[in-house]
């Protein structure tokens, strides 16, 4: 059985921060950030607006595309490290969507991988039984960053992409091949963990409960050693694309896209450059909107088919990487 994209959308928070906004709340400019990222602007939320909302509004513009119903899904995943409800707010998209028939609906928390991993996850359900899935990535990581940390508030905005992948005969399978990776010794690099003192506080060290009842817990902001996670990216995204490469017997000539996390315009150009693949079949959107996590491939996905650079047939090798630490590719056909 194979499994085939066959529509996207996406939605973006109406307030802008440019780069010069940002300088007038901590020591940066605009040469700076340009320079070292490629980032010139990003989208945040505000006011009213809501993730679960720009959720919601990327997948309707997905079904509507690939013109599925709501009621015929069969599952909606969303791929989110910022829920709106600490026990997952893909329900809350199925319920938005107005799907009768109680698809499952679930999310899966993988960072800045976290769409590459829907996508996998959504083909084997599909290889399953399932005909319909919603694969939704959103991320809203202003919530999470210390707007007083130069290092890491410039490079983060927020956003929701999706896909619809559905059910077909094995020729026109959309899935070619894929390669997935953890590492938790990373972790140190990048989180925004659960804040120290309150798990010390809740359990003593042979486990016993120290103090109850124990505190409500709280996150850290994102902490990030920059250099590191640049040195990782650069290093395991281009060898997770040879093995999808490899195992889907292509080589980089036979890609149209590379369609990688936007994080960093200086990451997607050494990874193109190892991969000896040449700008103009590289996608990227990041100047407009900075990295926005597991809605950064579904993001800059839709804008390519939407203007018409990524056509029917067209062969992307996708990738994603980011805290857990977590990376993994992708060969698709649109
Ligand atoms: N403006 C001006 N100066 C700055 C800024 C800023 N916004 N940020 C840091 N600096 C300064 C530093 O203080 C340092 O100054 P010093 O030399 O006087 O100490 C200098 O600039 C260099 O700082 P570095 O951190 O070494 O700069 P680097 O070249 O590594 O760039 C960056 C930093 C852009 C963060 C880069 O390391 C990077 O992009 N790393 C990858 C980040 C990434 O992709 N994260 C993915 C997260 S995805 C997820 O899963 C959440």
């Amino acid at each position: 059985k194979g499994c085939k994209l066959i529509g996207c959308g996406s939605a973006i928070p109406t307030l802008q921060v440019s780069n010069d906004d940002l300088a007038k709340i901590v020591d940066t400019n605009d040469e700076w950030i340009s320079v070292r990222t490629g980032i010139r602007n990003r989208h945040v939320l505000s006011g009213k607006d809501s993730l679960t909302g720009l959720a919601v509004e990327a997948a309707r513009k997905a079904l509507e595309m690939a013109q599925v119903d709501p009621e015929d899904l069969d599952l909606v995943l969303l791929c989110t490290s910022t829920p709106e409800d600490l026990f997952g707010s893909a329900p809350q998209i199925q319920k938005a969507l107005g799907c009768k028939n109680n698809p499952l609906a679930y999310d899966i928390t993988a960072a800045c991988s976290g769409f590459v991993l829907g996508l996998v996850s959504a083909a084997c359900h599909i290889r399953g039984g399932f005909n319909n899935v919603l694969i939704v990535g959103a991320d809203s990581l202003s919530r999470y960053v210390d707007w007083t940390d130069r290092g890491t508030c410039i490079l983060f905005g927020d956003a929701a992409g999706a896909v619809v992948m559905q059910a077909c005969g094995a020729e026109d399978d959309g899935l070619f091949a894929f390669d997935l990776h953890s590492d938790g010794d990373g972790q140190r690099h990048l989180n925004a963990s659960v804040n120290e003192n309150e798990t010390d506080h809740a359990l003593g060290t042979n486990g016993s409960v120290r103090d109850f009842p124990p505190k409500q817990s709280s996150y850290s902001c994102i902490q990030m050693n920059g250099k590191e996670v640049f040195r990782f990216a650069v290093r395991c995204v281009p060898q997770s694309i040879e093995s999808s490469l490899e195992k889907a017997g292509l080589t980089g000539s036979s890609i149209d896209w590379l369609l990688l996390h936007q994080a960093n315009q200086r990451i997607i150009d050494a990874v193109a450059t190892r991969l000896e693949i040449p700008r103009e079949r590289v996608l990227s959107n990041l100047a407009n909107y900075g990295n926005t996590s597991a809605a950064s491939i579904p993001l800059a996905l839709d804008e390519a088919v939407r203007s018409g650079k990524v056509k029917p047939g067209h062969m992307i090798a996708t990738a994603g990487f980011g805290a857990g630490l977590t990376w993994g590719s992708a060969i698709i056909r649109w």
